[in-house]
């Protein structure tokens, strides 16, 4: 298979209803707690991405066995002990950040050495946010510089520990977590909010100790460790980080729609909507449902002629961390300059995504600045494209080939686009379907 992909031409008006895949991070965390819990642990609807692939090999490394059949994925939980980890474990967490992070404290409470790795993007991301509070538990950390490789000895007398998580990230609160899970007595943690899938699945799943306390911009958890747990299933709704690059694609089409069916819109996840309705897009949730404590829904989008530009609400950050890209071409598009302030964060994920942000709008002639957690954009409605352009060298960014690709399809212009093979890391199916909706893509 070639390495890039072609688009010379926008996508043609549609009108259609599409499923995205299930969503990244509910996946790794079922896989990851069902592989603790007390029996036999069903799943539909997991996401078959690289991402979660590298999950399910690694807790199979460790002994659980985990297997598919007719579109069913068991996971044969071992409890909280249960694990086997040999004498130098080596665990290869690809290219997930989410999956290395969690892992760290998932492990914590084993007394073995073990030594976790990834590819090249993962192996420049920073652990220092993970270590340090794993640390205060009693866990030791070999590292070069807080990054991957890194070596974990664990140990089985962990101290519960409180933290206060200021960064509004889901991993560091989801790695201590998972290493309270198996440390006796109470560990506390205030945290900047932040995706709550963690910690709504050891409440509403697996009906653990755990107290949750809204404050206005603070959470506080409290969790009481060392108590198991049993089997849970789960039917794994629509990852809203996969349909936001649709949500783009329709509003910048013309005369299009798209309903995209059963998709998780918790509030910790859904910034990109109130975002595009703040943009003046056409965009509407129906079918609201509630299961396990996540909120689901079908995201009904249409094309918008006269989008606004945003000066978006700091509240809303950590609700799009992933979706800035996608929605910073939304911004290229509208009238008025953009800005988005407070988003260091996007310069720690699979590539810097404030530089790649900047650098790609400036290949099709939109003008930006930026500094170090901020950036404008400065939106021409009447963006046009039409000379040949080249998108390589972002790391292997999954979301940087999505964006691209969405950029192609709908501002014109010839677009030869590198590292397909991203999208498998978390929307294997991008490109297919795309070309459901019509694309060209070459
Ligand atoms: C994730 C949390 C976010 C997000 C990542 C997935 C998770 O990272 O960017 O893609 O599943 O917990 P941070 O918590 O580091 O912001």
């Amino acid at each position: 298979m070639k390495s890039f992909v072609k688009i010379n031409s926008k996508i043609n008006r549609f009108n259609k209803k599409i499923i995205v895949p299930g969503d990244k991070s509910i996946s790794i965390r079922w896989v990851m707690l069902s592989s603790l819990a007390i029996g036999i642990s069903k799943s539909i609807n997991l996401l078959e991405s690289e991402d979660v692939k590298s999950t399910i090999r690694s807790m199979k490394k460790l002994g659980v066995k985990i297997h598919k059949k007719k579109n069913i994925y068991y996971v044969e939980g071992v409890g909280l002990n249960g694990l086997n980890v040999k004498k130098n474990e080596k665990i290869n967490a690809g290219n997930s950040g989410t999956f290395a992070r969690l892992f760290c404290g998932l492990i914590s409470s084993y007394a073995s050495e073990v030594t976790i790795f990834g590819d090249k993007s993962l192996s420049r991301r920073d652990f220092s946010r993970v270590i340090k509070p794993l640390q205060l538990f009693g866990v030791n950390f070999k590292s070069n510089n807080n990054k991957l490789p890194i070596k974990i000895v664990g140990t089985n007398f962990l101290r519960p520990i409180y933290y206060l998580e200021q960064k509004g990230s889901a991993q560091i609160k989801s790695a201590i977590l998972f290493a309270a899970l198996n440390t006796p007595g109470k560990t506390v943690i205030d945290c900047v909010k932040s995706r709550n899938h963690t910690e709504l699945m050891l409440k509403n799943s697996l009906n653990l100790p755990i107290k949750i306390k809204n404050k206005k911009s603070i959470h506080r958890i409290e969790i009481d460790g060392q108590k198991e747990f049993s089997k849970f299933d789960y039917n794994i709704p629509g990852d809203i980080s996969s349909a936001a690059f649709f949500i783009v694609l329709t509003i910048l089409s013309r005369d299009s729609k798209l309903c995209i069916k059963n998709v998780n819109i918790n509030k910790t996840r859904s910034g990109i909507i109130d975002i595009a309705k703040k943009m003046k897009g056409k965009i509407k949730v129906l079918n609201k449902k509630t299961y396990n404590g996540e909120l689901k829904g079908d995201i009904y989008v249409e094309s918008t002629k006269n989008l606004k530009s945003i000066n978006c609400p700091k509240e809303l950050n950590t609700r799009s961390i992933d979706e800035f890209l996608i929605i910073f071409l939304l911004c290229a598009k509208a009238k008025g300059i953009s800005k988005f302030n407070g988003i260091e964060e996007l310069r720690q994920k699979e590539s810097d995504r404030l530089q790649t942000a900047a650098k790609f709008l400036k290949m099709i002639g939109v003008r930006t600045t930026e500094n170090y957690g901020s950036i404008k954009i400065y939106g021409n409605p009447d963006l046009n494209l039409k000379g040949n352009y080249k998108v390589k060298n972002f790391l292997k960014d999954h979301r940087v080939f999505m964006m691209s690709c969405i950029a192609a399809l709908t501002l014109g212009g010839n677009f030869q686009i590198y590292d397909r093979s991203s999208i498998r890391s978390s929307f294997p199916s991008f490109l297919n379907l795309l070309k459901k909706l019509g694309a060209n893509i070459i």
